[in-house]
């Protein structure tokens, strides 16, 4: 009955790396498709090697997968596969990061790859009438150099390319290091995200409203810890996408009973539940949903007030927002009504 609810009731992903939805299956393929050299030698061997200490221990994995994306057709085959798989989760709408540096630095053209993601979101408007946005991410482990280097080759692109984010290592890396990298996507228009406070302190939190003006924070679990900090955050209404199943699994917190989500939503923020890299932290966006309900006993309203928070935290039009609110209201009432 819940489990029914929370696959039917429409939703948006607002945190997602298009990277980390390489399943295992794919990455073989790929890897004979483009003879490239993985180091595992079954798929058994590749699921047994996801166990994971911390963000780092993710990450080095996380990337040499992405080793065997070579090709345009690779990305799209990637994208396209997490695509088809969300629509039957009902999800109507994502913002998909991807990493441009992951694959420049291995001499991938960057229209190569994002030719490959843009055509296989296009073909899901057209089939699935499912909208997206993409949103560039920096490496913060690399240098503000590097990152202006790869903001000017996106460029070109820029009719494809809704905002920007930062991801990968967070401590040691505070988000004020690439404020003139993200003062130039503001001259751009461009919208702004990061990665904030699920490894770093609240601090981090803060750096990327004041020194980046990020409209919504990746993570950002940790607020919690910093009460003048939640009460901005709630009071500017900044939206926080979480992601329970990546939570555990990088060891944010010990297990799903200990997860701060319950908390962030009675301190009045506007959460979200996201899956990350669902490809490496075993569950995609219902999965996600359905751990978290159960570990902290949500009601059908809890879950109906995340469902519509993931529209009103993304970058639509508000039209169109207000459109999918009012969906997730009238399926929400019918939901009640027959039960
Ligand atoms: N944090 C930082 N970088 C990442 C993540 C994450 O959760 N997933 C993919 N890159
Ligand atoms: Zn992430």
């Amino acid at each position: 009955m819940m489990k029914e609810f929370i696959k039917r009731i429409p939703k948006a992903e607002l945190h997602l790396h298009i990277e980390g939805t390489l399943e295992p299956e794919l990455m073989f393929k790929l890897a004979k498709r483009n003879q490239v050299d993985l180091s595992f030698s079954s798929i058994e061997e590749v699921r047994d090697a996801y166990k994971f200490s911390n963000l780092q221990s993710f990450l080095n994995i996380y990337y040499n997968g992405a080793n065997v994306l070579l090709h345009t057709e690779d990305f799209f085959d990637l994208t396209w596969a997490y695509l088809e798989k969300v629509n039957v989760e009902n999800v109507k709408h994502v913002e998909i990061f991807f990493d441009p540096q992951t694959h420049t630095g291995r001499g991938v053209p960057i229209s190569d790859v994002i030719e490959g993601i843009h055509s296989a979101l296009e073909k899901a408007k057209y089939k699935f009438g499912m909208t997206s946005y993409l949103i560039m991410c920096f490496l913060r482990d690399l240098s503000e150099e590097e990152a202006i280097k790869t903001f000017e080759e996106a460029l070109p692109f820029r009719s494809w390319i809704e905002g920007v984010g930062l991801d990968s290592a967070e401590v040691g890396f505070p988000p004020k290091k690439f404020e003139r990298v993200f003062a130039k996507a503001t001259e751009e228009g461009f919208r702004k995200v990061a990665h904030a406070g699920e490894e770093g302190p609240p601090e981090y939190i803060w750096q990327a409203l004041d020194s980046l003006g990020v409209s919504r924070i990746d993570h950002g679990v940790r607020c919690m810890e910093d009460a003048k900090l939640v009460e901005r955050l709630v009071k500017e209404r900044i939206p926080l996408t979480v992601c329970p199943l990546s939570n555990i699994k990088l060891g944010v917190f010990e297990k799903m009973k200990d997860h701060n989500i319950k908390e962030m939503f009675d301190s009045g923020l506007c959460v979200t539940i996201n899956s990350d890299d669902p490809a490496y932290f075993g569950g995609y966006i219902n999965d996600n949903f359905l751990t978290i309900q159960k570990s902290l006993n949500l009601s059908f309203k809890d879950v109906s007030q995340i469902a519509k928070n993931s529209f009103s935290a993304c970058f639509l039009p508000q039209d169109l927002i207000d459109n999918h609110l009012q969906d997730i209201e009238i399926f929400t009432l019918n939901e009640a009504n027959n039960s």
